[in-house]
């Protein structure tokens, strides 16, 4: 230890000089800054602690430099390397935090923030065909109709014999059907996908006795030949309206009304002469589709045939029925104009008809 001018010296591990009293304030100033350092929070913050630790300016770090410059000879090399050393140590220690502050805030941007407005999350929606399906329901239910169901697996009964179809009808050839060649009913009779939802008249009228306004919704089977307009499986709308005094007139005009609530006012309806067993007269219903017509479904006059079977008495009343075909209405609605997109189920496409 030697008594200098205001300084003095310890010496440490033989040659190492230390100069405690010039040093202090490069000690003082590592510890100012490094805590500095430690309190940023901000990339900003980091940017004023750097000017006034490590500015070239008039930061502390040019006085610590002044001080090399008073020091004795002897002692400079010593104050040199410790202005090195305190210098490297902040410069270090601040880029460090700089970079931890440079990943928080940028963790601090992603972050949710509940007070932003929520984006509903896509749950996804119903098929166009459902959609369809529950606005029918809902405007026949304007229209006073009930809805009801009826079974997919039928017997010739429902879905022929009552209809006034007899066995060696067209219509029920084998090949023209999905006969299930493994299930019979409870008297041993055949089974079958049912091919048209007229089943349901019959189902219904055995049930209740007139008057009765139904419609009833669902799935119909034939082995057709799939194409832009068929496929093996498609919707119908069936409805029964029995009373009274039932007119062709209504028919017309409840169909008519439909296909306007369902399409919009300028929709074109033709109906044609037509026939089908279960009514008499009957007809077939074309919307305009283009510069082209486009088959939506048969409707007609109950048949007192029909009657007999389910045990009404033609005499007493008359009644109309149609059978519309839902894809058909579908298509035109979304302007689709081929069945299969339907069944393809390809999202891309299904999502866009909402
Ligand atoms: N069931 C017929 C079919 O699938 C459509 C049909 C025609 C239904 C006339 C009816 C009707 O109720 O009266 O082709």
């Amino acid at each position: 230890m030697r008594p200098g001018t205001g300084r003095w010296i310890v010496v440490v591990a033989g040659s190492e000089a230390l100069f405690m009293d010039i040093l202090k304030p490069f000690d003082d100033y590592e510890t100012a800054a490094l805590a500095a350092i430690a309190s940023a929070q901000t990339a900003a913050e980091l940017e004023q602690v750097r000017i006034e630790f490590l500015g070239q300016k008039k930061g502390r770090l040019r006085e610590l430099q002044a001080l090399i410059g008073q020091a004795a000879g002897e002692e400079r090399p010593a104050v040199g390397r410790r202005f090195n050393e305190v210098r490297t140590v902040v410069t270090q220690r601040l880029q460090e935090r700089a970079d931890a502050v440079a990943v928080q805030e940028a963790a601090d941007q992603e972050r949710f923030d509940v007070t932003l407005p929520g984006t509903p999350p896509r749950l996804g929606a119903l098929h166009p065909v459902t959609q369809t399906i529950n606005r029918f329901r809902d405007l026949m239910g304007r229209f006073g109709f009930e809805v009801v169901e009826g079974p997919e697996l039928e017997d010739e009964r429902h879905n022929f014999e009552a209809l006034n179809i007899p066995p060696d009808h067209p219509a029920r050839d084998p090949l023209d059907n999905f006969y299930i060649a493994t299930a019979r009913t409870t008297s041993g009779g055949p089974v079958l996908l049912r091919s048209q939802t007229s089943t349901v008249q019959i189902r219904t009228m055995e049930k209740q006795s007139p008057p009765v306004r139904i419609v009833s919704l669902g799935r119909v089977y034939r082995p057709d030949t799939i194409d832009r307009t068929h496929s093996c499986m498609f919707h119908q709308m069936e409805g029964l309206m029995v009373d009274r005094n039932v007119t062709m007139a209504q028919l017309k005009t409840l169909l008519t009304l439909f296909a306007r609530a369902f399409l919009g006012p300028d929709v074109k309806i033709r109906f044609r002469p037509s026939f089908f067993p279960f009514t008499e007269p009957s007809v077939e219903v074309d919307m305009k589709w283009g510069d082209s017509w486009m088959e939506i479904g048969g409707a007609g006059m109950v048949d007192p045939n029909v009657f007999r079977a389910v045990g009404y008495d033609p005499e007493e009343v008359t009644g109309f029925a149609f059978g519309l075909g839902i894809e058909r209405f579908c298509m035109k609605h979304f302007e689709v104009d081929d069945i299969r997109r339907f069944y393809e189920n390809d999202v891309r496409f299904l999502s866009q008809l909402q």
